[in-house]
């Protein structure tokens, strides 16, 4: 009989994939997608312990779940429910104490054996947990997927070797690992013959890739990307998430002479005191980055740049607040995001003095906001006017509306036949909003005539 599962994706971009990578693994036993959990018979967290707000969800949604599981037990069948991703990893004892209920607990370096714990738990009638570290690289493990929309992502590296102070990912997603250069190269090959016009590279700390080549040399990110723009159908390539240690010269030179590469960066600075830098082990300055985005806009004059920062870091004073709010400036961020720190159970910086309160850091918070949301809705309303080119994406909110992205990674929505969906549109940007664009397509003088 076809059984349904349900994945719930809670964080970054990599957990959209492993999502993917992890309904690609269960297909062959029978499982196709289900629309809610109440239609589903197996239903996957995959969750995020990057912040404390987002561990806490896990709980609440486990409650949600375990109701529905007892409604369906009652009803006579059965719903298995399986933990995944960073929560599981770091609190998988946790969660099988704290919610029996739970059948699978899977970290996110064992997603390959999810069939084995799916047998394992229904043959067991308990809980079955998998969350060491396995010698052998999932990757090798995992079938092919196929892109869902014009848009693919595809993981090249994973984990982190960094250990910021403030940060969980070296815990749950354990130390640096480099995909194979051919395996990636293949992947992306077969994404473009399935429809894929634009390919995101995905890993923690994307730009520390590097593997072997062809050619026996060590490829780095940089010439990672020229070789898959090579391929045939690939239009546009993107990569995330950087760090600023890691962004070396030819990296930069691809911005410069690689067309399909998109002008965009999110590069994450977290502070712009040096202090603070220091103690999040950053291992950078505010200068060194400022020369770092001096050094890519003079071979991308027009990049755009994202970031990440935290504010509220122990021992954080008004001058290291007032360092961040100056570089926040100083750059112009296209977009950025921020956070209040969230002391993660585990890392140096949750044991370090001068922890500051809750409300001074929303304080901090929303002075850096204003910041930076001015800057992009300065930079979203210098695009009005001009002529950009969109990848269609899918259907908009309002019948006839669609939604693309533009080069900078703005969403745009204009009116346009769903045909035109996984296609490169012309469009002119008419107006700009906080976040977004709209547009309409632009009237080809070939066309009008
Ligand atoms: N508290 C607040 N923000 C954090 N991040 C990572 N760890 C923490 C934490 N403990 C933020 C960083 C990182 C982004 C993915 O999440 O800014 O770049
Ligand atoms: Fe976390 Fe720092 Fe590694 Fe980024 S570079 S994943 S913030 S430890």
């Amino acid at each position: 009989m076809a059984k349904k599962l349900f994945v719930r994706t809670y964080g970054c971009q990599m957990n959209v994939y492993d999502s993917a990578r992890m309904a690609d693994v269960l297909a062959p036993l029978g499982y196709a997608p289900a629309e809610t959990p109440e239609a589903a018979d197996m239903v996957i967290l995959n969750t995020c312990h990057i912040r404390e707000k987002a561990s806490e969800k896990t709980f609440s949604e486990l409650g949600r779940l375990n109701l529905i599981k007892q409604d369906k037990r009652a009803a006579g069948s059965d719903l298995t429910l399986a933990v995944a991703g960073c929560v599981a990893q770091a609190e998988g004892g946790e969660i099988l104490r704290r919610a029996p209920y739970v059948d699978i607990v899977v970290g996110p370096q064992s997603y390959h054996q999810l069939p084995e714990l799916v047998a394992r738990a229904a043959r067991a009638g308990g809980q079955v947990l998998a969350t060491d570290f396995p010698a052998e690289p999932k990757f090798d493990h995992l079938p092919d997927g196929a892109p869902q929309g014009p848009i693919a992502f595809l993981s090249v590296q994973e984990g982190c070797d960094k250990f910021c102070t403030f940060c969980v990912v070296p815990y749950t997603r354990g130390s640096e690992y480099s995909r194979p250069v051919s395996a990636i190269v293949a992947e992306a090959k077969r994404l473009a013959s399935q429809g894929a016009v634009e390919i995101a590279l995905l890993g923690q700390n994307v730009n520390a890739f590097h593997g072997e080549g062809p050619d026996g040399k060590t490829w780095g990110l940089g010439r990672l990307l020229r070789e898959i723009a090579r391929i045939d159908g690939v239009e546009r390539l993107r990569y995330t998430t950087s760090h600023p240690r890691d962004l070396d010269d030819e990296l930069i030179a691809a911005h410069r002479d690689e067309a399909k590469l998109m002008p965009f960066l999110h590069l994450p600075v977290q502070s712009g005191s040096d202090r603070i830098l220091a103690a999040m082990n950053r291992r950078h300055t505010a200068a060194d980055y400022l020369r770092l985005v001096e050094k890519l806009r003079s071979a991308r004059s027009d990049l755009a740049l994202s970031s990440d920062f935290i504010v509220g870091f122990p021992g954080e004073t008004e001058a290291d607040v007032q360092a961040t709010l100056d570089l926040a400036e100083a750059v112009g961020f296209a977009q950025a995001y921020s956070f209040k720190y969230s002391p993660r159970p585990g890392t140096p910086a949750a044991l370090m003095d001068g922890q500051i309160a809750e409300d001074e850091k929303s304080r901090r918070l929303g002075r850096l906001h204003e910041v930076l949301e001015r800057h992009q809705l300065a930079f979203n309303r210098r695009m009005v006017g001009r002529r950009l080119d969109v990848l269609a994406e899918r259907p908009g909110r309002k019948p006839g509306q669609l939604i693309g992205r533009t080069p900078y990674l703005q969403s745009i929505h204009f009116d346009g036949a769903e045909r035109l969906i996984g296609r490169m549109v012309s469009l002119e940007v008419t107006a700009a909003h906080g976040i977004s664009l709209s547009g309409q397509v632009a009237v080809m003088e070939e066309v009008a005539a």
